[in-house]
């Protein structure tokens, strides 16, 4: 077996040419339709709302239902994802994985549930080579790699796009896949990757990167013989990947924890299943930061402690407290929030993706904060927004200065991508007149009805269509 340390530069590129993507089965409820550009021009008007009460459900986690559809390429059946957001990347998720050879169908979510129900059907007859036009629009297209590569030994892909946080490399993804026998071909196109079957390799990761984390369990699961991931990511969405995987009779030790052993089982030896995606700590935050800056208190139901232990820590530091059951937390704001310094780190220290909601509630905290981010460098460009809403905040190389003022006031900002364009809706709701959200295309990619389940809490918010 070998053993391979990962990292290093990235083969960025881009453009594959465009294959259509299959649509057109019927039958059921609701289809998966291509992404609706009818939306692009919506804004989100947000005004000074008072305290927050009620109950907020929390749906799916985007960053979990992605890879989970991508696991589905692994094995033939008939899968069924529940508790699954309604969000933008679902769908274009549903729309890659068609152009592959999946039927997915989109179905309601009974009375009583949130989201709604995937059933994915895999048939076998999957051609692997994804439209340009598809994978470009998220970073979770890249998880199509491993299962493709571990199953059919080929793929051939456009370089994966999402927010735009600066360099995205998949370096790791790639170095992984080649330990274990790939050969890729990465060009300005795109990347070609081919293998006979995959062989188990023992791996170091650099870094603990969630994407490469995905792509090398999905494709060491179908590979012949162990192999082991250090320094592997362990974010609740990839212990929930693996739970899926080993429902599908896949072989995986240390589930939740840096270190995974997996003993690769052939393809034709799993089974489809029926999974419940785990809640979105993310948009379970983004209810604890609206309570946290417009006073209140609210229950979060189905948020998982557990899984944000790190960031209610640090979040009650900033003076909110909490009480914890097994079904849901409920957030009571303090009389003013307290600055904290905080920085962005793997799981389980505070992820990336709460840092905008943390920047936004520090900018009417009293006292300096000081934010900092390891992990992407390009993620402060939502700063300039919120100084247009009179926030005190000072960039200096991969740290936020922000300084607490009294309050926010209501302006024109534009959503730069899905977790600030959040922190900017909930920043409105705190700012004294009103605040207009624009590109808020951005938000839909990863947060369900956040105006609806806002406005439930009491929140002055509504969704607009501009007309022409
Ligand atoms: C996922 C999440 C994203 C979250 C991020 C970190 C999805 C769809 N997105 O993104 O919301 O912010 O985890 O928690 O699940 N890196 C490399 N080479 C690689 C791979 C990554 O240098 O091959 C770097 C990245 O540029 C970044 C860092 O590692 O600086 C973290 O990336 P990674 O953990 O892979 O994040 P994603 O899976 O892209």
């Amino acid at each position: 077996m070998r053993r391979k340390r990962l990292g290093g530069q990235s083969p960025l590129g881009h453009a594959i040419e465009a294959s259509p993507p299959i649509h057109g089965h019927g039958g059921s409820i609701l289809i998966a339709m291509p992404f609706d550009p009818t939306n692009s021009h919506d804004v989100i008007v947000a005004s000074h709302s008072g305290p927050l009460f009620g109950e907020v459900v929390v749906p799916g986690a985007k960053n979990s239902v992605l890879k989970l559809m991508a696991a589905t390429l692994l094995a033939d059946g008939t899968y069924r994802l529940t508790n699954v957001p309604v969000i933008d990347d679902v769908d274009i998720m549903a729309d890659l994985l068609e152009a592959l050879g999946l039927r997915i169908t989109k179905i309601a979510a009974p009375r009583g549930e949130v989201g709604q129900h995937l059933e994915i059907v895999n048939s076998g007859a999957i051609r692997p080579v994804a439209p340009f036009e598809l994978a470009d629009r998220i970073r979770a297209s890249v998880n199509v790699v491993g299962p493709l590569l571990g199953r059919f030994g080929e793929i051939d892909i456009a370089l994966p796009g999402g927010d735009d946080f600066g360099g995205r490399p998949i370096d790791m993804h790639l170095r992984g896949l080649e330990a274990m026998g790939a050969v890729f071909d990465v060009t300005s196109d795109g990347i070609v990757g081919r293998c006979q079957r995959l062989r188990g390799a023992d791996i170091e990761f650099d870094f603990p990167s969630v994407g490469a984390t995905e792509n090398m369990l999905m494709a060491s699961v179908v590979a012949e013989g162990t192999t082991t991931l250090r320094n592997a990511a362990r974010e609740p969405e990839i212990v929930d990947l693996c739970e899926m995987l080993k429902k599908m009779g896949c072989r995986i030790e240390g589930v939740g924890t840096s270190n995974l052993v997996i003993h690769g089982v052939l393809p034709s030896t799993l089974q489809s299943v029926t999974h419940c995606v785990v809640t979105d700590r993310v948009q379970a935050a983004t209810y604890v930061a609206a309570v946290a800056m417009c006073g209140g208190s609210i229950r979060i139901e189905r948020a998982v402690a557990e899984h944000m232990g790190m960031m209610l820590s640090r979040f009650t530091d900033m003076g909110i407290s909490f009480q914890i059951d097994p079904a849901g937390i409920v957030a009571t704001a303090p009389q003013r929030l307290s600055s904290i310094d905080v920085a962005t780190l793997p799981y389980p220290g505070v992820a990336t993706d709460y840092k905008p909601l943390v920047v936004a509630m520090l900018s009417i905290a009293q006292g300096v904060g000081i934010v900092t981010e390891n992990l992407y460098p390009g993620r402060f460009r939502y700063v300039e927004e919120l100084r247009k809403l009179g926030a005190d905040i000072s960039i200096d190389g991969h740290h936020a200065v922000v300084r607490g003022v009294d309050h926010l006031r209501g302006a024109s900002v534009v959503a730069p991508d899905i977790r600030a364009g959040a922190a900017l809706v909930v920043a409105g709701l705190a700012a004294q007149g009103m605040t207009e959200i624009s590109d808020v295309f951005h938000i839909d990619r990863g947060y369900d009805d956040i105006v609806g389940r806002l406005a439930g809490l009491g929140a002055s918010v509504t969704r607009i269509r501009p007309e022409n």
